[in-house]
C-alpha cells in the first residue's frame, strides 16, 4: 500500500484485554495512534475466560493476560507487574494499622470478582496456599462496581493496585496486610505460529520500547510501585 511505503501505516489492530488492564492501555494507545493516525484500533475489554474465548477463536491481534490459560500454546511477553491490593473504605477501623495479618480478612465482608476473572482466580490460589477462608459477602462483576461497594461500606475487597491510580483512589485506603500485595504479571500474548501482520508487530515494537518507558514513568508519578 502506499500509505505503508511512505511509513504511514494503515489498517485495523485487533485486541482483547482483561478488565484490569484497561487501565493502563488507554494510557500506551493515546500516543501509539497519534504516531500512526491512520491505524485504527479495535479494543475489547472483558473478564479473562472471556478473553480466552476470544483468542481461541482467534478473533484479535493481541491479548492482555495476568494469568496465561495453560492449555492453549501463545507467544507471550512480559509486560508489566500487576500488583493485587486490598482496599478498603477511608473510615474502616483496619485502615488505623501499620500492619495487618492476612487472617483479620476473613473477619470482613469481602466483594469478589465473578466466575472467570483472572483477578479472583489470583485471590482463590493466594488464599488456598494461606489456608484463609474469605467471608464472601457478594459477587460483583466489575473492579469499578467493587470500588464503589467498597467505599459505600459493604465490605473490603481485592483488586489491581492498577485500579486506583490515575484519579481512581478517591474515598479508598490500601490496607496494610502482609504478605500482600499478591504479584502477578500482564502479558502481551498471541497464538503461537500466527503471523502478525505489519500493523501488530509496529505495536509490539512500541509497546517493548517508548510505550513501556512513557507508561513507566506516568505510572511512578502516580506513586504506583511499578
Ligand atoms: P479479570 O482480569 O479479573 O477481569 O479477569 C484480570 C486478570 O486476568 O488478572
Amino acid at each position: 500500500k502506499l500509505s505503508d511505503l511512505r511509513g504511514l501505516k494503515a489498517g485495523t489492530l485487533k485486541i482483547a484485554v482483561v478488565t484490569t488492564s484497561q487501565y493502563f492501555i488507554p494510557h500506551l494507545l493515546g500516543p501509539f495512534c497519534e504516531r500512526y493516525p491512520a491505524i485504527d484500533i479495535q479494543l475489547k475489554v472483558a473478564n479473562r475466560q472471556q478473553v480466552i474465548d476470544r483468542l481461541s477463536a482467534g478473533m484479535d491481534d493481541f491479548y492482555v493476560f495476568s494469568h496465561l490459560p495453560e492449555a492453549i500454546e501463545m507467544e507471550t511477553i512480559e509486560f508489566l507487574p500487576n500488583p493485587l491490593v486490598a482496599i478498603a473504605p477511608q473510615n474502616h477501623p483496619l485502615t488505623a494499622k501499620k500492619r495487618i495479618h492476612l487472617e483479620t480478612i476473613s473477619d470482613a465482608p469481602f466483594l469478589m470478582r465473578e466466575k472467570g476473572s483472572g483477578t479472583r482466580f489470583a485471590i482463590e490460589e493466594f488464599m488456598k496456599e494461606h489456608q484463609i477462608q474469605l467471608n464472601l459477602k457478594m459477587t460483583i462483576e466489575s473492579n469499578e462496581a467493587i470500588k464503589h461497594a467498597v467505599m459505600s461500606g459493604l465490605g473490603i475487597s481485592i483488586l489491581s493496585a492498577h485500579t486506583l491510580a490515575f484519579g481512581g483512589r478517591a474515598g479508598l485506603v490500601e490496607l496494610a496486610i502482609k504478605p500482600l500485595p499478591i504479584k502477578t504479571h500482564w502479558y502481551f500474548a498471541w497464538l503461537k505460529g500466527k503471523q502478525l501482520s505489519i500493523i501488530a508487530n509496529t505495536f509490539l515494537n512500541y509497546v517493548q520500547s517508548e510505550g513501556k518507558e512513557t507508561l513507566l514513568s506516568e505510572l511512578r508519578q502516580e506513586q504506583l510501585d511499578v
